[in-house]
């Protein structure tokens, strides 16, 4: 059976007409009937997380359970616990027994995201319960069963790590059963200009302005790119353009600054006629604009408690120009009045509000920032990550990206 495309792109939120990727979904919709492991490669950013999904939502297991799993945000110390369940007492914290997501996932699908990051132990204990369903609970010595659909992801070059003894030879080719891979932004330049209308047309119903258009040469320019980061740099480079550009019609002059390397400017569009060197001037405009933000924030809080309460907020205090929203909403969003209403799904504030990778902080936060916040937080990565305004996730990945762990 071939795969629906057009169903799946909208289900999924999916964006692109390029062979390669239907070959990936084609390929996701066909495996997804078996129990076989499926290792999804690709460059960062390139949309491998939709893709465990559609294999567990089109299979027999679509009504278990499905738990999605970053092996590079969890520290070593605990990951075989999270995996596979501790019992009491098996370590100075374990209060109480608990079972790991191995055990609940029974019957359902296990998204191994970043596998490449796995301590070689836990390779071992994930190569026993691929193999046979069998796990033991850390501090226990009794074999459980459990009935799990393993599907992995990674953006790094097994082989490497394989050959540099980190990554278990064994344990890859169980984990690859069948390999879907997907191609870089740049080599489906033909997807780009697609991705930027839908995100630019996401981010105006976002942020209520008008949406962004290019000319013919910005559009040019836009495909020409290289794209390292992928369709996450893109989604970021529009979510850029539409907060920043007050002129909506963007030309290809305008669009360049955005386009940097990963090792160039911070926040290209801030500093666009200062040089790349001024560090202090982009940070003290970075700030502003996080504290601009934050503004925002607890003016939001302020609308939310006037509602809670029954009353409308002082027309001074609605000048917000969002409410916010998970990624995947954006596309109900569109119709969304400025003002909220009371049927109106209402946001919840009891959690940090947290900018995501997919936010402007990728690429906007530099290493003296967070090596700072490491120092006053004690190197406790939670405090550190609230205080940065980003998730311990991105906090992680930045602390690998400047080897700031041997410090
Ligand atoms: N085809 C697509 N259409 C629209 N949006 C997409 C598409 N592919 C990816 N995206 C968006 O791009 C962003 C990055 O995708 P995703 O998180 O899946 O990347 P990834 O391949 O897992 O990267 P990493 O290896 O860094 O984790 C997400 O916001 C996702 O919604
Ligand atoms: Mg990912």
């Amino acid at each position: 059976m071939s795969a629906n495309f057009d169903a799946i792109k909208r289900r999924y939120n999916i964006i692109g007409f390029d062979p390669a990727l239907e070959r990936a979904i084609d390929i996701a919709v066909q495996v997804a009937a078996t129990d076989l492991a499926v290792l999804v490669v690709g460059e960062s950013g390139v949309g491998k997380e939709n893709f465990p999904k559609i294999i567990h939502d089109n299979s027999s297991r679509k009504q278990g359970k499905y738990i999605a799993v970053n092996c590079g945000a969890i520290p070593e110390g605990t990951i075989d616990s999270e995996l596979f369940g501790h019992e009491k007492g098996a370590f100075t914290g374990a209060v109480e027994a608990r079972k790991g997501y191995f055990e609940v996932a029974d019957g359902g699908t296990i998204f191994l995201d970043e596998v490449a990051d796995l301590p070689l132990a836990t390779q071992v204990r994930l190569l026993r319960v691929l193999e046979n369903g069998e796990f033991i609970r850390v501090g226990s010595s009794k074999v459980l069963q459990t009935n799990v659909r393993v599907v992995a992801a990674t953006n790094v070059n097994i082989a490497d790590r394989i050959a540099k003894g980190k990554f278990r030879e064994d344990l890859y080719y169980r984990l690859s059963s069948v390999i879907i891979h997907l191609p870089a932004l740049r080599e489906r330049r033909e997807d780009i200009y697609p991705l930027f209308v839908k995100f630019a047309s996401d981010f105006s119903a976002k942020y209520h302005c008008p949406m962004l258009t290019l000319t013919d040469d910005a559009i040019e320019e836009l495909k020409n790119y290289r794209w390292p980061g992928n369709i996450r740099q893109l989604k970021n480079v529009t979510e850029q353009i539409s907060i920043l550009e007050k002129n909506r019609t963007i030309d290809a002059a305008a669009l360049k600054p955005y386009l940097v390397s990963p090792t160039g400017t911070n926040l290209p569009a801030l500093v666009r006629t200062e040089t790349d060197s001024n560090e202090n001037f982009q940070r003290e405009i970075l700030f502003k604009f996080i504290a601009e933000l934050q503004r925002e924030i607890s003016e939001l809080k302020n609308v939310v408690n006037h509602l809670v309460n029954g009353t409308m907020p002082e027309p001074h205090n609605v000048p917000l120009k969002e409410y916010p929203l998970e990624d995947n909403e954006l596309d109900y969003q569109i119709t969304r009045a400025t003002v909220p209403d009371k049927n109106m799904p209402e946001p919840h504030f009891e959690e940090p509000i947290i900018i995501e990778d997919s936010d402007l902080s990728l690429g906007t936060l530099n290493k003296a920032a967070i090596i700072k916040a490491l120092e006053r937080h004690n190197n406790n990565r939670k405090l550190a990550a609230e205080e940065l305004k980003i998730s311990e996730r991105t906090l992680y990945r930045k602390i690998k990206e400047y080897k700031l762990n041997d410090k």
